[in-house]
């Protein structure tokens, strides 16, 4: 039977779309925005100057093989450049990632919090979303090899994992790949990997260096403060990258993210403020957090989860609604599976105590 207008490709219409943090706060005088696991130290003001240099050349096309970006990141991280794919923003390249190696009735595995952007490229793409429970909110390997089956096609894994914050060991990440059939594309989604301070922690060069069936993303959105510019980059074997640039657009990276990220992975200092920032608040505000009587999941990333009584009025969404009418904005994250949890983005050292003390006051009330 003919439809009597056009009809969306199988499992399009199966998508929940993405909800992005929100950024406003109706009433509030001040806004703080803790939603996006955005930088609170903003970009380098060297990438500032090269976008603001890039403004009067607007009517040239970017090169579209993002040359200089990509040679300045292989030499940042020992690469080679023909082995790095450039994105706007990482989410472009796992959809392209999963367009270019999983279709209809073939399924993609991800872990239950896992980032919720793998479930939509993998509906996009015609397959199957299948999902691996964790383990304390950290993405079990056991539990991801079990559900391998002949139709796998790609495992995404974030480590550390957006929204949990949690991370795998090295050592766990080479037995994931260890136990994978060669066939099967495992993606590393490094995004929030400069925060990490863990020593059993590596994002996996290593690994995508010695396999034919590893790749790794990384974004220019979190530590380097570019979200707005959209960048991200890709590095594996050559015959995923081949694949990959066949199906990308001519020029999807725009030429100010180019020049933005050329001068942002230049500027290390810049960098190493906000590790220092991360590695100050991030245990300040777990602390103070947990001291009010609220539990927060283990973080390594520059964000945490934090998790709230069910009954009513200490719950996640009233706390949501409270902080808001302060200004303070955390990301919901039931779209995850989490509905008695917020995730909050370490900000400003003015933020993080206010979210502390609108905390405070929300617990507190309750006991009035
Ligand atoms: C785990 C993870 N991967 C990828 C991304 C996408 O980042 P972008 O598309 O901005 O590079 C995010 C953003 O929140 C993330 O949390």
């Amino acid at each position: 039977m003919s439809a009597s207008r056009p009809v969306p490709r199988p499992g399009v219409l199966d998508i929940e779309a993405y909800v992005p943090g929100r950024s406003g706060a109706p009433g509030a005088a001040k806004v703080f925005k803790l939603s996006s696991n955005e930088t609170p130290l903003g970009p380098s003001p060297q990438a500032v100057a090269a976008v603001k240099a890039l403004a009067e050349h607007m009517e040239l096309y970017p090169d579209g093989a993002a040359t200089r970006l990509r040679d300045a990141i292989a030499a940042r991280y020992g690469l080679d450049p023909a082995r790095i794919v450039c994105g706007s923003g990482s989410d472009e390249l796992l959809s392209l990632i999963t367009n270019a190696f999983l279709g209809p009735g073939d399924e993609g595995l991800f872990t239950e919090h896992g980032f919720l952007v793998y479930r939509i490229a993998i509906l996009a793409a015609g397959g199957k979303p299948v999902v691996a429970p964790e383990k304390n909110h950290t993405a079990d390997v056991d539990a991801l090899l079990a559900r391998v089956s002949p139709r796998t096609k790609i495992v995404y894994l974030a480590n550390p994992n957006n929204p949990t914050g949690t991370y795998l060991p090295f050592e766990e990440v080479k037995r994931l790949h260890a136990g994978l059939p060669p066939q099967v594309l495992l993606v590393l989604d490094a995004a929030y990997a400069e925060y990490v301070r863990r020593n059993d922690y590596a994002a996996g060069l290593e690994l995508v260096a010695t396999s034919d069936n590893v790749v790794m993303t990384r974004t220019f959105s979190k530590i380097y403060g570019l979200a707005g510019l959209r960048l991200g980059w890709m590095v594996g074997p050559a015959a995923v990258i081949d694949a990959i640039n066949r199906i990308r657009g001519p020029f999807n990276v725009n030429a100010p993210a180019i020049a933005a990220g050329v001068a942002a992975i230049a500027d290390e200092a810049h960098v190493a403020a906000a590790i220092a920032h991360n590695d100050e608040w991030l245990p300040w505000l777990t602390r103070e957090i947990e001291a009010l009587g609220l539990k927060v999941t283990p973080s390594v990333g520059n964000f945490l989860l934090v998790h709230f009584p069910t009954e009513a009025g200490r719950s996640a969404k009233e706390a949501d609604a409270f902080l808001v009418s302060r200004g303070l904005v955390l990301r919901r994250v039931e779209a995850y599976g989490l509905p008695n949890a917020l995730r909050l983005t370490i900000g400003t050292e003015e933020a993080n105590r206010l979210v502390v003390a609108a905390l405070e006051d929300f617990l507190g009330a309750r006991h009035a």
